[in-house]
């Protein structure tokens, strides 16, 4: 059952979004479906992020179908039956009743009660907002309506859908700024996601094995209420840091390695989304501690960059120069800093950009660009920063005394009226905050 700062959560951002529909305007949006794992075992259901946004309603088999009208608005949803048989094998429904009583439907229908319902509901709407190609099942059920309802209202002028918005410039703009209720439980993801850093650096030593840091790491989360994790945790020492989305976590932990974890814990479907690199053996080497340096200072002056009025873009590119000019001053590179820049060659060892929207989804929706280019930032919004340099064991054209270390350092960035705020700012970064913790807890 959502709380009900979930609750008023929901209402709150489906209000917001029902304001910006003018008279005539509509949405259909869709949730999830169990995913079969193998033998009569699903995997967990994660609820699609477009409703738990609009209505935080936590079943399968569930549609919304939001309308400003003249006589009012429209809040209807079609959910999964009440099932005395059904729900003694898996679990509470709420039901249609559930729907308006406790989730502040107008009216709720059965779930298989929609292709009949739906024709009726598309009549005097002109504009419809809907996210085609997302599931052919879905599109399907949506132009044998449109077809109904346009055979029943052929006589009238203009009164079924023919404008068609994609939700992405629509519901995923309203996504891209957290308004304060969201930001509340955001706050709270971020601070579980650093608190799971904190406690697997505290644990870190030669010897255990990547599983056991994921192991604290969820243990962190779900010991205070997070679902888990927002995505499969990465936990790579070594060479093992090298491969960006490494998720095998199996290694043991060797003398002299360094592990990189990125992991963050969903709270309320909001993740955090955190890297740190730390040494094994609690104290960085001097190779680790100058390319460690190198992705910090990349961090820093890229975040610094991540203010309203620069652009996504200013942001990789306060990064990009950082780490272009580190990797000419470590040996990398030869030659001029902006040439290299132009030419890209830091590709080799920066392979991804810098950051991605964050919010209900790790990579979370809201475009990057609009017409006039790169997207401008605003407050409300949250991108992660995550420099890395990755440099192979077999890489024969950089340094050998760097080969065989993967870096990244990420962060949650909040931009505000004047500036940002660092959401996960707790777990620690700087090279003595890593080393002090580490051997107060798990090397002295
Ligand atoms: N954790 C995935 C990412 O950082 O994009
Ligand atoms: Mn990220
Ligand atoms: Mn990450």
């Amino acid at each position: 059952m959502p709380s009900k700062e979930i609750l008023a959560l929901a209402a709150d951002n489906r209000q917001r979004f029902l304001q910006h529909l003018n008279v005539g305007e509509a949405a259909l949006i869709f949730g999830n479906r169990l995913k079969s794992r193998n033998g009569d075992a699903e995997f967990p259901f994660r609820q699609s992020s477009d409703i738990l946004y609009l209505t935080a309603w936590p079943e399968e088999h569930v549609a919304l179908f939001l309308a400003n009208r003249e006589e009012g608005q429209d809040i209807v949803m079609f959910v999964q039956p009440k099932d005395e048989l059904r729900e003694i094998w898996t679990g509470r429904r709420f039901g249609p009743n559930g729907a308006t009583d406790v989730f502040g439907a107008t009216e709720a229908f059965e779930y298989d009660q929609l292709s009949k319902k739906l024709p009726k509901l598309l009549e005097k709407v002109h504009t419809l907002r809907y996210r085609f190609a997302d599931s052919p099942e879905n599109d399907r059920l949506l132009m044998k309506s449109i077809a109904v309802a346009r055979r029943a209202m052929r006589f009238e002028k203009g009164v079924t859908p023919h404008t068609f918005v994609d939700l992405h410039h629509s519901l995923h703009r309203q996504r891209l700024c957290k308004s304060n209720l969201e930001l509340q439980v955001i706050r709270k993801a971020a601070e579980l996601t650093t608190q799971a850093h904190i406690n697997a650096m505290k644990m870190t030593r030669p010897g255990i094995f990547e599983y056991e840091l994921d192991a604290e790491i969820n243990h962190t989360f779900r010991k205070s209420g997070g679902t888990g994790p927002g995505y499969t945790p990465i936990v790579g020492c070594g060479e093992n840091a090298v491969i960006l989305h490494y998720i095998e976590n199996n290694s043991e932990l060797l003398e002299g390695q360094m592990v990189c974890v990125d992991a963050g814990c969903e709270y309320q479907g909001y993740t955090g989304d955190v890297t740190r690199t730390w040494p094994v053996n609690g104290k960085f080497s001097d190779a680790q501690r100058q390319l460690y340096s190198a992705v910090l200072a990349a961090q820093k002056h890229a975040i610094a960059a991540a203010v309203p009025g620069n652009t996504f873009q200013d942001v990789d590119a306060a990064a990009v120069r950082s780490l272009t000019e580190a990797l000419i001053s470590l040996g990398f590179l030869e030659g001029d800093l902006d040439t290299n820049i132009k030419d890209k060659t830091y590709r080799k060892w920066y392979m991804h950009g810098t950051s991605h929207w964050l919010g209900l989804d790790v990579h979370d929706v809201g475009s990057y660009s609009d017409e006039l280019g790169s997207q401008r930032l605003l407050p409300g919004m949250i991108l992660t920063v995550e420099p890395g340099l990755y440099v192979a064991g077999n890489d024969e054209s950089a340094p050998q005394q760097f080969r065989g270390m993967g870096i990244r350092i990420e962060d949650d960035i909040l931009i505000t009226d004047t500036g940002n705020e660092n959401l996960t700012l707790a777990a620690p970064k700087e090279i003595e905050d890593i080393e002090t913790l580490m051997q107060e807890y798990s090397c002295g």
